[in-house]
């Protein structure tokens, strides 16, 4: 879905939010007696299936036409009145929806992330994290951090991928859960990097595409390259044969382990890397390595792991890594170099954006 660009506010003012409203958290936590400041994070557990349960439900897309009464809602979604009421006082009281003095439930900012029409639409995303197959994954974090190792492979027989090639109603919901969290990245990523400078982008691993065929709408003299798995893009021509795009994008299918598509003049990996163990990662690398010459980019899009003690997304999405992949990791940016050298690259700039994510830029060593 191509978009106008929304405006971003400069990095330096968002890091200045941040840290105030973390210094805003961390004292309420330290006034509050220890096991009650305890108590109120782990039930966020529990908001946090609330949130699950209210993508699953379909709640913001009911309201997208304007509010409704609690009955009415129900009867819209087919849930029980007195059980949906409870669910979005939990909700309402977390600023997640709103309710009007009339009683009626209605959007507000927060809450169009959960529909699944908006540019930027985080339901899919919830719909992964909210499924039963995520959800018990999760209850063996323990067993993870005893070990070390992560407890999807053993769970599921193999390792993540391969097991969401075979049971594709796993694979399909992981692999729009995916887009979802593209949707977050994007316009960030295309405020903090000029990807019309290059004529050929080829997206390793790029999923459905959505970061690429945004970059595309942006860039008209840029063609591009999806790479994946045959399964996750058996659908893509058919989705793409609307966009315009045609005769600029090409779909191309094969595993990164082996070989990707030559002629790109920057290859991007995006959410690849902290997948997979060092050893993993650094066959990727030199697999796309040897399609490039001297004056090709890679561009590894990802969290680079801060230094500071505060929150923040790369914490809780290693721990994501530990439970269900085998050996990835989000990485510190001394640790992302060594893994390029080691490869064969030369880290040459880290551009952090207004989203989690950094884009890190690095040609091959000659
Ligand atoms: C975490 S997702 C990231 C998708 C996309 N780059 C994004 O940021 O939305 C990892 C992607 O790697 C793909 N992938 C996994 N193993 C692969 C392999 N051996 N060869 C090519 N792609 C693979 C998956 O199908 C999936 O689309």
């Amino acid at each position: 879905m191509a978009s106008a660009s929304p405006k971003i506010p400069p990095l330096p003012l968002l890091r200045a939010i941040g840290r105030f409203r973390d210094g805003l958290a961390a004292l309420h936590r330290r006034t509050t007696p220890g096991h009650i400041a305890l108590l109120e994070l782990q039930m966020t557990g529990f908001l946090s299936q609330a949130i699950g349960a209210a993508a699953e439900l379909g709640i913001a897309d009911a309201l997208a036409e304007g509010p409704r009464q609690p009955g009415d809602l129900a009867r819209a979604i087919g849930v029980d009145e007195d059980g949906l009421r409870r669910l979005m006082r939990l909700l309402i009281s977390f600023e997640i929806f709103k309710q009007r003095r009339d009683g009626s439930y209605q959007l507000n900012g927060i809450a169009q992330a959960l529909r699944s029409d908006t540019d930027v639409s985080l339901r899919n995303l919830f719909l992964f994290f909210g499924s039963e197959y995520h959800r018990s994954h999760w209850t063996h974090l323990a067993d993870a951090v005893r070990t070390g190792k992560s407890v999807g492979p053993t769970l599921d027989g193999m390792e993540f991928f391969a097991y969401a090639a075979e049971h594709r109603e796993i694979g399909e919901v992981f692999d729009r859960a995916m887009t979802s969290i593209s949707s977050l990245a994007t316009a960030p990523l295309l405020a903090a990097y000029d990807f019309g400078r290059y004529g050929t982008i080829v997206d390793i691993g790029g999923g459905h595409g959505s970061l690429l065929i945004d970059i595309l709408h942006r860039q008209p003299s840029t063609r591009g390259i999806i790479f994946d798995l045959p399964e996750v893009v058996k659908e893509l021509p058919q989705q793409l044969s609307s966009s315009g795009l045609t005769g600029r994008l090409t779909i191309e299918t094969g595993s990164f382990f082996e070989a990707v598509p030559a002629g790109g003049d920057a290859y991007i990996l995006k959410h690849i890397l902290h997948d997979w163990s060092d050893e993993a990662a650094g066959r990727i690398l030199r697999s796309v390595r040897a399609a490039m010459d001297a004056e090709t980019r890679l561009l590894i899009i990802d969290i680079v792991m801060p230094a500071h003690r505060r929150p923040h997304p790369g914490k809780f999405i290693d721990l994501e890594m530990l439970v269900n992949t085998e050996g990835g990791r989000e990485r510190t940016q001394d640790e992302l170099g060594t893994l390029l050298s080691r490869s064969g690259f030369v880290l040459t700039r880290v551009i952090p954006t207004a989203a989690p994510d950094s884009i890190i830029e690095a040609h091959p060593a000659w």
